[in-house]
């Protein structure tokens, strides 16, 4: 039996499980602005500008993937590269889902171009993952932009280019965008257009590839607004974004209204506090520029907000600063840091809850190697004995895979929901609120 058994485990080895284990050894537990990400293979994460997508439980970042060694002067664009992650922290790498062409000169793609912010919406009409960018041809720089629009069948593509179109209605295109997809699945362009810089809404075609109808100025939101964001919230649109001043931080902006397509209302600068690490305020953002707002799924209210440090003289050591959105009075505010006081009560929380379970799969997992490593390594069985060993036992041996993967099914069912909590625990570091957790919201009086 002990033999039997042994056998067994060593088939189990060779189950998914074993990779989620390997996966979790180098899990993170908390959020870090400013600092080195490093996804689930150990590399720093590489998706600058990006924007997040969630699907079918999963959360998906995209981001540019700047080619290592090249400043931005040196055409550093490679595509669009994705992550995968269910809890925000740890980012499996899915690769560059739509590539630069390095062939083929004449392509819209052709290396050398610049392709910046890519964002992914979902088509729920064409089940499509439509993917937008900046796209400046190559030799043209910033003068002329297009948005680019590449389409995929599933969120970690490939992404096969479609085409492009000037954005804002300008016959130079416009910049920095926001695609917001209201709750009819309407989805709306906000973008700065060139070259008056005017900031200007439009709508798309059901089919998600080019605008319909004439783009209008959004009235009371300030020229040269850049890096926009929105989001909606009890009936009333958000609108993050910065000034205009290229590759350097400046001052956030903050805009609110209850018509996207009405007049907006300014309420200055909404962040908060001072990045210690590289010694900046809030007069330039913590030395980021906003790139996309995360609602966080299973906890109510709670939203993160993304900013990229730029580097421009070495673009692929670019930071990310995530940062919780505060609610006050209807309006967001975004505060960075949290007291490190109480951060460190609540990871400490969040292992004691969380950690337990994983651990204990985890240690399964090894007992699991260990025993196998007997059973190949002594070579006890040569290839005849192995099978009528097999033929005699294969059916009991089904019955009892079969008991085991239901095990560890539930197993890893236990344990996502524990990753589960163990976000929330997190998240409760940042200000959502004392509760932090679903329902626990207060709930906001605007
Ligand atoms: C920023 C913009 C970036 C990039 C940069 C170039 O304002 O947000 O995406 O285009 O300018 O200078």
């Amino acid at each position: 039996m002990k033999v039997f058994t042994s056998i067994f485990l060593a088939l189990l080895i060779s189950c998914p499980g074993r990779d989620q284990a390997q996966k979790f050894s180098a899990m993170q537990k908390n959020i870090h602005p400013a600092q080195i990400w490093s996804d689930t293979n150990g590399n720093a994460i590489n998706a600058h500008g990006g924007g997040i997508l969630f699907f079918e439980g999963i959360y998906y970042w995209y981001g540019e993937h700047k080619l290592d060694g090249k400043s931005e002067a040196q055409y550093v664009d490679g595509g669009i590269h994705c992550y995968s992650s269910s809890d925000l922290l740890n980012w499996k790498d899915e690769g560059v889902v739509l590539t630069v062409d390095y062939k083929d000169e004449k392509s819209d793609l052709a290396y050398g171009c610049i392709l910046e912010r890519p964002k992914v919406v979902y088509n729920e009409k064409n089940k499509q993952f439509v993917a937008f960018f900046k796209l400046y041809l190559k030799g043209v720089g910033y003068e002329t932009s297009n948005v680019g629009v590449a389409v995929a069948n599933q969120p970690t593509g490939p992404f096969i280019y479609h085409h492009k179109f000037h954005g804002g209605g300008s016959p130079n295109g416009s910049g920095d965008f926001s695609m917001f997809r209201d709750d009819d699945g309407k989805l709306y362009h906000l973008t700065v257009r060139k070259p008056d810089k005017a900031f200007v809404i439009g709508r798309l075609d059901a089919d998600y590839y080019y605008p319909e109808g004439d783009y209008r100025i959004c009235e009371g939101i300030e020229l040269h607004t850049e890096a926009p964001v929105v989001l909606k919230r009890k009936g009333v649109y958000h609108l993050l974004g910065s000034g205009s001043s290229g590759w350097k931080p400046n001052a956030a902006r903050y805009f609110t209204t209850d018509n996207v397509l009405g007049k907006w209302t300014y309420h200055g600068n909404p962040c908060h506090g001072y990045n210690k690490i590289d010694s900046v305020g809030i007069e330039k953002t913590f030395g980021g520029q906003s790139s996309y707002i995360i609602p966080v799924q299973g906890i109510n209210d709670a939203y993160i907000a993304m900013f990229d440090i730029w580097r421009p003289e070495n673009p692929v050591t670019g930071r990310y600063i995530w940062l919780p959105v505060k609610w006050k009075d209807g309006n967001l505010s975004v505060e960075s840091y949290p007291h490190e006081r109480d951060r460190q009560k609540a990871i400490q929380q969040a292992e004691k809850d969380g950690g337990k379970n994983i651990q204990s799969f985890m240690e399964i997992q090894d007992r699991v190697a260990d025993q196998s490593k007997g059973l190949y390594g002594a070579n006890q069985f040569g290839p005849e004995t192995w099978t009528q060993f097999m033929n005699v036992q294969t059916p009991m041996m089904q019955n009892m895979m079969n008991s085991y993967v239901e095990q560890s099914k539930n197993l890893f069912v236990q344990m996502q929901d524990k990753m589960q909590d163990q976000t929330r625990a997190m998240f409760s570091t940042f200000p959502f609120g004392p509760q932090g957790a679903p329902g626990g919201q207060k709930e906001d009086k605007s």
